[in-house]
């Protein structure tokens, strides 16, 4: 109990600094033992460089006037789209090097294509709304980020490529998008070769105790945030800086405490896959902005032990769904081959519940335990390429 309060106090902290905005030079020169490393500070195209390739930038609107920023490493084999889980953006996928997703499927050949969601920093523009000034642009969850912006950036995809159909790989929030889309708008299946999901965010039964404790009060956190006049979160990278800041104090023992105490926890234990001065790359990229609204939808999907639809109350229920509760998104129209890999210590997308995804998507191709893997272990471990990519590169190897 005790235990849990205290994350629950981090859980807030995290939250509130998640709010601000914070210059990340200034945090980073105020802890002492936490500086960028080169790769930390080189930025998306330049990481891609440096790695042996190109990266170009492209720029999308969305039938809703969001301006997403697309990236694409060439290379002479198929194409595939990675799209990012909540947090993130496109940079995790190649912060590792060769031994990054982005990277090493581009090292592999493969013609790699990134999404950035709307609201992250690469893709914090509307063709009419203000972001800083105007609340609605932050007006969205999963929901939008499907059926706009992954429904964008393929048809992009498609149009730039000449091809019908491409393969994509999408973690956490990105499965979750892609059922979204492929359940409202089925003409999306066909667009997909296969569809890898990375540690599926949709169902969350039987959640780890500290998980419950932050996501029961989390209607309450949320409502506060909602009153505080609180949309964006995570802007910049200072949230978790401020937080080690504020919270571990100075000094490498208690610093290395408070990220393990805090970071892993959630979202699975596994030091050999995060080492510590990892941090100093990945706090240059991560995290990236998001909307309140995004958190409030998984909330209630847990709370509400289905993959549903954003849940606005009743009568706004009534007046947008024509029903009292939120629809379920129809998985039995998710047609397009899918391959589901889950995480052995993934303590977020627990291995149960892709299972029961399993159960009810009609056509899973390929189902997979992975050793060794956390849920940010798929983007970021230091051991991704001995755990991970093999079994990503047999799969794909069938639909090249
Ligand atoms: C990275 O920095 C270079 C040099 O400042 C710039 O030309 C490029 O557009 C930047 N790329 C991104 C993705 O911001
Ligand atoms: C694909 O590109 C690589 C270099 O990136 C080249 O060595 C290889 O010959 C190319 N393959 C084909 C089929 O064009």
């Amino acid at each position: 109990m005790m235990k849990s309060a205290i994350f629950l106090i981090a859980a807030i902290i995290q939250f509130s600094y998640c709010a601000s905005e914070s210059d990340i030079e200034v945090l980073l020169s105020e802890i002492s033992d936490l500086t960028l490393s080169e790769d930390g500070k080189l930025n998306f195209t330049q990481l891609v460089t440096k790695y042996g390739h190109t990266a170009e930038q492209y720029e999308v609107v969305t039938e809703d006037g969001y301006l997403l920023t697309v990236f694409h490493i060439p290379g002479n084999r198929s194409s595939i789209l990675l799209a990012h889980g909540l947090v993130a953006d496109a940079d995790p996928f190649v912060i590792r090097g060769h031994g990054s997703l982005g990277i090493a499927l581009a090292d592999e050949g493969y013609d790699v294509w990134l999404l950035n969601n709307r609201g992250t920093k690469f893709s914090r523009s509307h063709t009419e709304l203000d972001p800083d000034n105007e609340k609605k642009f932050w007006d969205f969850s999963l929901h939008e980020m499907g059926y706009y912006d992954l429904a964008a950036t393929i048809d992009f995809v498609l149009y730039q490529t000449g091809e019908e159909k491409i393969l994509a790989i999408g973690h956490s929030q990105g499965p979750s998008q892609f059922f979204a889309l492929t359940s409202l708008r089925p003409e999306y299946n066909e667009k997909i070769k296969l569809f890898l999901a990375l540690g599926p965010g949709a169902y969350f039964f039987n959640m780890p105790p500290l998980f419950q404790v932050i996501a029961d009060a989390g209607p309450l956190l949320l409502e506060l945030a909602k009153t505080l006049g609180i949309e964006e979160l995570c802007r910049d990278r200072g949230a978790l800086l401020t937080l080690i800041k504020t919270v571990c104090t100075k000094g490498i023992v208690s610093y290395e405490i408070c990220v393990k105490g805090v970071i892993f926890p959630i979202l699975g234990y596994n030091p050999a896959g995060f080492e510590l001065s990892f941090l100093r790359t990945l706090f240059g990229h991560a995290p990236s902005g998001f909307s309140r609204k995004c958190l409030e939808h998984y909330d209630q999907l847990y709370l509400r032990k289905k993959f549903s639809q954003f849940d606005y109350g009743v009568l706004e229920n009534l007046s947008k769904y024509g029903l009292s509760n939120p629809p379920d998104y129809d998985l039995s129209k998710v047609t397009a081959d899918v391959a589901l890999m889950a995480g052995k210590l993934d303590e977020l997308s627990l291995i149960e519940n892709v299972k029961l995804l399993k159960e009810n998507l009609p056509n899973v191709v390929h189902f997979e335990e992975i050793e060794e893997t956390t849920h940010s272990d798929f983007v970021l471990s230091r051991e991704a390429s001995i755990y991970l990519f093999p079994s990503i590169f047999s799969l794909l190897q069938n639909y090249d």
